[in-house]
């Protein structure tokens, strides 16, 4: 079996990309074995310069020396946009863009610019990022087929348990006519907190300490993290072809403390349950509080668990659930759409 070297370009160095990074090394094996060989040939931040090597960088180094204050370049380096060409220029082959860069939820930017800026330059795109899927899937979509390219984003809902690539590998020819979950975390453990008396503020500070929290907790609390999961939900398992601006949307208050405790004494559970159902008349979605039956799928995940319900024909309902969250479950899902692209380059499909 060749070996396939794919050439890593980072947009974004934070919690998720440096997890990534350090769980490329704790997998050398597992990738050696399966002859794939990752390469870091660039990483790019907002605030903390960039750093580039066609032949290859210690991102464990990189990231200690961020920890440690130190800068990874002058502040003034070439944008993700320049280092796409760059690394197109120098005729690497096999390149693939690693997007985790934070998400504006308002207009999917600046990850949208990146994944199209990429797949324009032939280079395949694996994301953490909800914005790409969540505004563009259908026209990133189309554009990374044409090129031959391969655009994944297994870590924008659920981390890294299956969902997308459940239904693409797994169930061919099944009709999904709608999906339900509580796919937040930080709105999760904090209701889940509430429920104990644990102050709402306090469940967020441990949620940001955690890395767990979006780095704005308003995406979180807001609803918009939800929002933004059920638009790419409805995307890619409906076809929707929808943003998360057009999902209605609530979210979650200190105000709340006394409802999800008198839920819980009535044997129901407060929780934040993002849907999304296909009609004769289109697809809607939406994330609200419900009241949850104790014995609901749904109703069980404590904390930073998560789960989605998808209503399929003719599997009927299938239940997924995270119990673990946390950001090597994120890593894992860049891991295993960076496979992913691999086994698809070693096929001679690279854009499937
Ligand atoms: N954290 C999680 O558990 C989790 C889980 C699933 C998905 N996600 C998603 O993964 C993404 C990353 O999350 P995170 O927690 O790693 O965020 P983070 O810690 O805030 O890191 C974001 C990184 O992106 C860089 N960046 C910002 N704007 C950029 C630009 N225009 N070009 C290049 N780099 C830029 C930042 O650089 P500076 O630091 O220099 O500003 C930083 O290195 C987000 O879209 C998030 O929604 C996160």
């Amino acid at each position: 079996m060749p070996t396939v070297t794919l050439h890593l370009l980072f947009a974004g160095f934070g919690h998720v990309g440096r997890r990534f990074a350090a769980l490329l090394v704790e997998s050398r094996d597992a990738l050696a074995a399966l002859n794939i060989e990752p390469v870091i040939v660039g990483i790019v931040t907002r605030r903390h310069g960039g750093v580039f090597d066609v032949a290859g960088l210690d991102a464990n180094k990189v990231a200690q020396g961020l920890a440690e204050g130190d800068a990874l370049g002058p502040a003034s380096v070439p944008s993700t946009l320049e280092w796409i060409a760059r690394l197109r220029s120098q005729g690497a082959e096999a390149r693939v863009l690693v997007e985790t860069t934070p998400l504006d939820v308002r207009s999917g930017e600046p990850a949208i610019g990146h994944v199209r800026a990429a797949i324009a330059a032939g280079m395949h795109v694996i994301t953490a990022n909800k914005g790409p899927v969540a505004f563009a899937h259908r026209t990133l979509a189309a554009e990374a087929a044409a090129a031959g390219v391969s655009f994944l984003f297994e870590g924008a809902v659920m981390d890294g348990i299956p969902v997308f690539n459940l239904v693409r590998e797994t169930l061919p020819a099944v009709r999904i006519d709608g999906f339900r979950g509580v796919v937040n975390s930080t709105t999760n453990e904090i209701l889940t907190a509430m429920e104990k008396g644990e102050r709402f503020d306090d469940a967020l500070a441990r949620m940001q300490e955690a890395g767990v929290a979006e780095a704005d907790p308003s995406l979180d609390v807001d609803g918009w993290d939800a929002a933004a999961k059920a638009a790419a939900l409805a995307n890619v398992l409906l076809d929707a072809g929808t943003t998360p601006l057009a999902v209605a949307r609530e979210g979650i208050a200190p105000t709340l403390e006394p409802r999800a405790q008198a839920a819980l004494r009535a044997g129901r559970r407060l929780k934040l349950v993002a849907h999304g159902r296909r009609s004769a008349s289109g697809v809607t979605t939406c994330v609200e509080l419900q009241e949850l039956q104790a014995d609901d799928p749904l109703a069980i995940v404590d904390g930073q668990a998560n789960a989605l319900e998808l209503d399929t024909w003719p599997t009927g309902r299938i239940v997924i659930t995270q119990r673990d969250g946390g950001l090597e479950k994120t890593a894992y899902a860049l891991l295993s759409d960076l496979v992913t692209v691999a086994i698809r380059i070693r096929h001679g499909a690279p854009g499937l």
